[in-house]
């Protein structure tokens, strides 16, 4: 009996799998890969291998962006950017992020296996820290690359920023050889990008209840995050009358319901959501009235103003919370992002790759996740391919795609590629410059 074909889809769904245990996670039994940690190190080699095997030469930038090129058919041509993040959660799922940097490189290999060229270079970025799962920041080394970090973040303001082990960015940084301010150096030019294009799961449930394997996201919910510091007085839990208390785990406690209670009140208006992923007591011991509380706060929706009304309300009923309960608060901005609408003319041309490709017709969708393509959105025309998931889990081990799917995606990236050269030979790229 002839054993059937691994197809490319089967291949990038047993990497990103294999890329889902150690020694590319830094926990055994589940799946977490914080940019510049050991895990993280192991993929960039691993993924490193690939990017040669499929005809590319390999780089890693100052931010330490995974980066891989394939030539054009002339040297030092302009690229058109594909990627994703190679970072996850803590307890991720294997696809969020890695499924677009791996099913990218299968569009690569089919084209080196064919020796085919385009008059533009194909790159594929491993970006660094999408998820903001280490430090409490996202995608800096996605803006060090749009060349937007120290507009948004003062370089000062991030470097001392620390993970849950207390090592700084800066102390990360330097164990990679690398700096803070250093990471500006990995600013491409934009003479050199014609387009970024991310293909992503889709994280929700829209695809699968449609039937459909692929869709074209139309643009990305703006997002908000704040870390909240609250500091009451730590006592005695034996002593400490109930009347006297300044507790400041229950004053979260109300501030977290406050939060669900606006986000649950949007009634799903522009696709608002609220969320408190994160938090932790000090001192956190059975015995002791807890002291101090941080906690953050992840807001969104596909409008600012939806946004910011819902985030005004949560602000003011913290305040309204610390001062009745006499705990003091800090309010610490940590993100703020506005939607990013896909570039029209890159839409057109991956719909037209999806229907080629599906023979029905594209579902154009709204992200609410947030993806690299939102900061790269500030510096070049950005398009994204959503990708069915089960149930439309995600950030969660249990994620999963069907290689079918995978298979489609890179039939359809392919496509895609092609059209851009058409497009690219008939207008010399200038719609999109
Ligand atoms: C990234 O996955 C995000 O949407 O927070
Ligand atoms: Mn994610
Ligand atoms: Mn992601």
């Amino acid at each position: 009996m002839v054993e059937a074909e691994t197809t490319p889809g089967e291949r990038a769904v047993a990497r990103c799998d294999m890329l889902g245990e150690p020694p590319f996670s830094d926990d055994v039994g589940l799946l977490y890969r914080p940019w510049l940690g050991p895990g993280f190190i192991a993929t960039v080699e691993a993924i490193s291998n690939w990017m040669r095997q499929a005809g590319m030469t390999v780089r890693q930038d100052a931010a330490a962006n995974l980066i891989g090129r394939y030539e054009g058919s002339t040297p030092d041509a302009p690229a058109l950017l594909f990627g994703s993040h190679l970072d996850s959660v803590r307890d991720g799922g294997r696809y969020d992020g890695m499924l677009g940097v791996i099913a990218a490189l299968e569009v690569v290999a089919g084209f080196h296996e064919r020796s085919e060229r385009f008059p533009f270079a194909i790159e594929i970025v491993g970006f660094g820290d999408e998820e903001g799962s280490r430090f409490p920041v996202t995608m800096l080394t996605t803006r060090a690359i749009a060349g937007v970090l120290e507009e948004d973040d003062p370089v000062a303001a991030f470097a001392e920023l620390r993970d849950v082990d207390g090592v700084t960015v800066e102390q990360a940084l330097a164990r990679a050889g690398l700096t803070p301010r250093g990471m500006t150096a990995a600013k491409r030019s934009r003479n050199d990008i014609l387009a970024y294009v991310e293909a992503h799961i889709e994280q929700g449930p829209v695809l699968e209840a449609e039937g459909l394997a692929l869709g074209v996201v139309s643009g990305i919910a703006a997002q908000r995050r704040f870390e909240i510091r609250l500091h009451g007085m730590a006592g005695h839990a034996g002593t400490m009358a109930m009347s006297l208390r300044r507790d400041a785990l229950t004053a979260a406690a109300e501030m977290v319901l406050a939060i669900e209670r606006i986000g649950v009140a949007g009634g799903d208006r522009d696709g608002l959501v609220t969320t408190v992923g994160s938090l932790r007591t000090w001192p956190g011991v059975t015995n002791v009235v807890p002291g101090n509380v941080t906690f953050t706060i992840d807001a969104r929706a596909g409008t600012l103003a939806t946004r910011d009304r819902a985030v005004e309300e949560i602000l003011a009923a913290l305040k309204e919370i610390s001062e009745r309960r006499n705990v003091g608060i800090e309010i610490i901005p940590r993100e703020n992002l506005n939607p990013s609408p896909c570039d029209p003319g890159l839409m057109a041309l991956m719909e037209t790759a999806v229907e080629d490709v599906t023979g029905q017709p594209a579902r154009v969708l709204v992200s609410g996740a947030g993806h690299d393509a939102m900061i790269m959105a500030r510096f070049a025309p950005i398009v994204m391919l959503f990708i069915r998931c089960e149930k439309g889990i995600s950030h969660n081990p249990a994620e999963a795609v069907l290689s079918a799917d995978v298979d489609a995606t890179i039939s359809a990236l392919g496509r895609f590629v092609r059209l851009f050269a058409e497009d690219h030979s008939r207008t010399q790229g200038s719609q999109f410059s």
